[in-house]
């Protein structure tokens, strides 16, 4: 016999879900209502709204934000029944006290079990005893409190209840910040009128296009009304077409929903490349409201991509060097050397060991293979950065600050002096290069060491000046925020006006990197792995090779290379550089010898001779300044006017090691730093409040900067979350 309600069902209902769409039925079984209309309509209405809310009700969409209030709720209730019983007698009341202790005891152990998590009335608070153990335990304790309290007071008149009660609100607003403080309002998605009933899915749809349909294009994903169409299977995973809604959605809103997209489709948010679809001779002006999507499902990035060949794309009077492929495979991201009339600097951004020096060897090999172009070399880790180029490049300086100042003196004159040439000799307005009258490349690495903000003006000039005479700056730095370019947001806009390349940074500075559309600090750590603002809005793999593979390309590149520089510029810059460029071999032998004499001091067991004589000048003196000891009659006392010629490295000794950590960082994660500095070790409270403090920024903020400090290895969490101190 069939059941009672099959009868009053709709005929329908027994169809296949496809055919009930195609009939523009609803395809969810709908219970039938107590009656369709007048007071039983109401009831129906109002008991559907308390025991079954739509999925698109307030009640579904906030479950998160009413939970405290239905805890809440939960221990009112019992508060009332506990002290009602506790007023049959004094054996009862500490019964109950007793009980309740132990009933709290028992809640956060059980919550803290799997099981509770499955069950749909615990799982909120069961999530929470593991995100934030301590403040689920305050929670409970704070609870159990107010049950004891209650049970051994037995208010009785209204007043006290209304004292109590008062006081539980006040305790659960105050707890339940923390908990709605993490869980926010969701955003509410726009939905989309849809012209009719799903459709039901088309025959062999690609599995990718499926996740898609059901997960982020439906009417609770993220991008509703959205689908893919055209899906190819290639070498490195699919291609297809991204059809947005018109008039409701752009690319900026889909690449703000990257996060979600990848979710939704199990991939990391690097593997997703949305672009616009590139006009061609049948299609001029593409749709905008269809994008190229392409996700990546093959570790691509995480392959070696060998440095090897040439490393030029030369097209008529522009040449770029190639840096290496896009996570697609589909071409390569560029770095602009030359065009018409000009040569071209950059930027390349990246946290410690995301492969910066890495990306400079392969530049630095592309310009070597112009045979036009001479390199200058500024590493502040005194040439740890990339010894294949400082072994090589024109002229080499390490941690020298008084001879980096010379250089750049150097560069200006030789600015103005070509400025000089183009106008009064050669009657041209731009800069080509040839072997006779190289380009200048100036490198600097770890550049927020060298940029100051008293030679900021200076560094400016060579961006803004250097262009049309063939002189320009390749800088490379962790930091990207201001301090990097001496405060001065000038000197950053001309260093990343030619170039400006992201890899992967921490949170704090990717906010700043305006040129590059995507977020660099989603890509993955992995390193050699960055973004361009030139090209394709695509991540990209530096080609890289071990040291002496690139070193025996840079050798083979530099037998074609210019060994001097023009005449004029050579004459500029030493009249620039006080001296120092035409002393610079000279220079460079003078220091090998005097590291290698400290060495040999270090093995047989002598203090070198700085040390005997001035305790805060250890070794290695900075040959310039007031010497506490006698010159070796070897050192051509030339070498030792005007300026200082020593590597400098022990200049920094006696300064606050604290200093060059903080200069690294802005913002939030800088102010942690410094009241880190300040107190030793703090709790994560102390630190917000002092940091929300100063900066007038949310606890969002500081969550993020402590995350990207403890991940830069800046600082380190203390053991059971007693707190936070300066990493070691
Ligand atoms: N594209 C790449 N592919 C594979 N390995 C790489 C790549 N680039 C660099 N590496 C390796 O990764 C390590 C770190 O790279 P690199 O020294 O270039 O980082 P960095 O960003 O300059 O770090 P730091 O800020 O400390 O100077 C090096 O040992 C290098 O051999
Ligand atoms: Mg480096």
């Amino acid at each position: 016999m069939a059941r009672k309600t099959n009868r009053k069902t709709s005929p329908t209902t027994s169809l296949p879900p496809e055919v009930v769409a195609a009939l523009g039925q609803p395809t969810r079984e709908e219970k039938p209502a107590l009656k369709s209309e007048g007071v039983g309509a109401i009831i129906a209405a109002g008991c559907r709204a308390l025991f079954r809310p739509g999925e698109n009700s307030l009640r579904v969409h906030m479950t998160a934000q009413f939970y405290p209030w239905r805890v809440g709720g939960l221990v009112l209730a019992a508060g009332v029944v506990a002290a009602r019983a506790a007023t049959v007698s004094g054996t009862h009341a500490i019964l109950l006290a007793l009980a309740t202790g132990a009933g709290a005891w028992v809640g956060l152990r059980l919550l803290r079990t799997v099981k509770a998590r499955q069950f749909r009335a615990t799982r909120l608070a069961a999530e929470w005893a593991e995100i934030d153990p301590a403040h689920a335990r305050v929670c409970v304790s704070a609870a159990g409190v107010w049950l004891i309290a209650l049970i051994l007071i037995q208010p009785a008149s209204l007043t006290a209840w209304w004292w109590s009660g008062l006081v539980g609100l006040l305790a659960l607003l105050a707890l339940g910040s923390r908990f709605w403080a993490h869980h926010r309002i969701p955003r509410v998605l726009v939905a989309v009128d849809r012209a009719g009933p799903t459709p039901p899915p088309p025959p062999g749809e690609h599995t990718v296009a499926r996740k898609w349909r059901t997960r982020v294009g439906n009417s609770n994903g993220c991008l509703p009304g959205t689908k893919l169409t055209d899906l190819v299977d290639e070498p490195y995973g699919v291609r297809g077409q991204l059809h947005l809604v018109p008039g409701r959605q752009t690319i900026t809103s889909v690449r703000a929903a990257t996060g979600y997209i990848a979710s939704a489709l199990g991939v990391a948010e690097a593997d997703i490349l949305i672009e616009h679809v590139e006009p061609t001779e049948e299609n001029p002006k593409p749709d905008s409201a269809i994008l190229d999507i392409k996700v990546v499902t093959v570790g691509m990035l995480t392959q070696k991509v060998p440095l090897q060949g040439n490393r030029l794309v030369v097209d008529g009077d522009d040449v770029s060097i190639r840096m290496g492929p896009y996570a697609d495979g589909d071409g390569e991201a560029l770095w602009r050397l030359y065009t018409a009339d000009s040569i071209w600097g950059g930027f390349v951004a990246g946290s410690t060991g995301s492969g910066k020096s890495g990306l400079i060897d392969a530049l630095a090999l592309g310009i070597w293979q112009t045979g036009n172009t001479v390199i200058i070399y500024i590493d502040p880790k005194n040439g740890g950065s990339s010894p294949r180029i400082f072994d090589r490049a024109h002229w080499p300086v390490g941690k020298d600050p008084d001879t980096w100042e010379a250089i750049l003196s150097g560069l200006i004159e030789v600015i103005e002096a070509r400025g000089l040439e183009n106008s009064a000799r050669l009657k041209v307005s731009g800069f080509t290069p040839s072997k006779k009258r190289p380009g200048i490349v100036v490198i600097v690495d770890e550049c927020h060491v060298v940029i100051t903000p008293q030679n900021a003006e200076r560094w400016g000039r060579v961006g803004r000046e250097g262009r049309a005479a063939g002189v320009q700056a390749l800088y490379a730095s962790q930091i990207y925020g201001l301090q990097t370019f001496g405060g001065d947001d000038a000197v950053r806009s001309s260093a990343t006006a030619g170039n400006t390349v992201a890899l992967r940074v921490s949170r704090n500075q990717s906010s700043m990197i305006a040129d590059i559309p995507l977020d660099p600090s989603t890509l993955p750590k992995i390193t050699g792995v960055g973004l361009v603002d030139a090209g394709r809005e695509a991540p990209f793999k530096a080609a890289w090779a071990p040291s002496e593979t690139t070193a025996a390309q840079m050798d083979a590149a530099l037998e074609h290379a210019p060994q001097e520089l023009d005449p004029l510029a050579a004459g500029a810059f030493d009249a620039g550089s006080g001296g120092l460029y035409s002393r610079r071999h000279q220079i460079a032998d003078q220091q090998v010898a005097n590291a290698e004499e400290r060495l040999q001091a270090y093995e047989a067991g002598r203090t070198p001779t700085a040390r005997q004589d001035t305790d805060t000048q250890p070794a290695m003196t900075n040959i310039v300044n007031p010497l506490g000891f006698e010159v070796p009659s070897s050192i051509d006392p030339d070498l030792l006017s005007e300026t200082d010629l020593g590597l400098g490295i022990l200049t920094d000794a006696n300064r606050d090691p604290n200093e060059q950590r903080v200069a690294r960082w802005s913002g939030a994660a800088r102010r942690v730093l410094q009241v880190l500095i300040e107190h030793g070790t703090l709790r994560r409270g102390q630190i917000e409040a002092q940091v929300r403090q100063a900066e007038e920024c949310s606890r969002a903020t500081v969550s993020r900067a402590l995350d990207d400090l403890a991940e830069a290895g800046e600082i380190q969490a203390l053991p059971n979350r007693r707190g936070w101190q300066l990493a070691a």
